[in-house]
């Protein structure tokens, strides 16, 4: 399946891996609630496929026990920015609509929707069982996965060190773990007796078979699709993926205040070791950054989200992904 990638998963996306026998899963982090209905129908309109979704878990709000660090990591951003002619953005908290989306989807259901960065109430889980909703936790450790089944999850999805972007580790300001999406999937099975959806790292179709073979369920493939022509990546992280040109990689925090694995660049290496944990506030201070940056072609202030997978990253199309990464082309 292709994994939820905010930004990336559009519905086109989403459809092509579906409609080539995979689950093409959408992600609603940082829409709307109205965004993610558009999201929803789009995709319905090309696929009659089933329908997943990721949402992000509201965060606790560190505002106030991190302003000063906050207001200090603002002001190392002032020089890149006005590089790109802005300012850095505010550092505001927000829960990402999450109370809007879940009221929509358990008035709109459709047939799984996994939650990243966290618990949500189990209220939530059992209104949205109720209107036949699989629910499922990205879980990156035993201990997630054994929190997420007693949550009555109906599946989790098991998150290695070698996944591109955002790491789903429930607490913010815990270190990523290092385990592998092998070693990921093996203790979710155990902690949770649950199936297991293994993501992180794929860069071909033995990764696809090596991970099947622990006993996952399913495989979720993000950094192989994002260069794909259904992708919504900026073209210039489709670029950086395929050109060989950033060699590097880091798990930084630099650009959400949540750990997150990239390509390395300038932006990575001047604020990697500054950011505070405070998710999305440092993401709303680099959003306008970024943005600026990825509309202007450079990729030196992007977040060039990459798992490890990434040197076979082409730019295919998601059925021809899909037919490589199935074994058969
Ligand atoms: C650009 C990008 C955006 C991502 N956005 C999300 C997201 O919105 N929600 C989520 O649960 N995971 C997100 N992830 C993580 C993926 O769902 C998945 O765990 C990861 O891509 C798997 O590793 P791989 O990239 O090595 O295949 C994102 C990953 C990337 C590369």
């Amino acid at each position: 399946m292709s994994a939820p990638m905010a930004g990336a998963s559009t519905p086109k996306l989403a459809a092509a891996v579906s409609n080539a026998g995979g689950l093409g899963f959408l992600a609603a982090g940082y829409l709307t609630v109205e965004a993610m209905a558009t999201e929803v129908a789009s995709y319905r309109g090309l696929s009659d496929a089933p329908v997943a979704i990721n949402l992000f878990t509201p965060q606790t709000d560190r505002s106030v026990e991190l302003g000063a660090r906050l207001v200090e990591y603002r002001s190392t951003l002032q020089s890149v920015a006005a590089k790109h002619g802005i300012e850095p953005g505010e550092p505001t908290f927000d829960n990402d609509s999450f109370d809007g989306k879940v009221e929509w989807l358990v008035q709109n259901p459709v047939d799984a929707v996994s939650f990243t960065f966290g618990p949500i109430p189990p209220a939530a889980v059992f209104q949205l069982q109720e209107v036949g909703t699989q629910v499922g936790f990205t879980v990156t450790s035993a201990h997630e996965a054994q929190q997420a089944a007693g949550l009555g999850a109906d599946f989790v999805v098991a998150q290695g060190c070698e996944a591109g972007g955002h790491r789903g580790t429930w607490n913010v300001s815990d270190e990523p773990n290092t385990l592998s999406a092998a070693e990921v999937t093996e203790a979710a099975m155990t902690g949770s007796g649950l199936p297991v959806v293994a993501a992180g790292g794929v860069g071909g179709p033995e990764d696809v078979q090596r991970l099947l073979s622990t006993g996952a369920v399913a495989i979720a493939v993000g950094t192989l699709f994002l260069p794909t022509k259904e992708s919504g990546a900026p073209a210039t992280h489709k670029e950086a993926l395929t050109s060989g040109e950033f060699p590097g990689a880091a798990v930084t925090r630099a650009f959400s205040g949540r750990f997150a694995r990239a390509l390395v660049n300038d932006f990575v290496r001047d604020h990697d070791d500054r950011a505070p944990s405070a998710y999305p506030n440092v993401h709303h201070m680099t959003k306008p950054i970024r943005t600026a940056a990825a509309a202007e072609g450079d990729p030196q202030a992007m977040a060039l989200w990459a798992g490890t997978g990434s040197a076979s990253a082409h730019s295919l199309d998601a059925r021809t992904t899909m037919a490589i990464l199935t074994g058969s082309p």
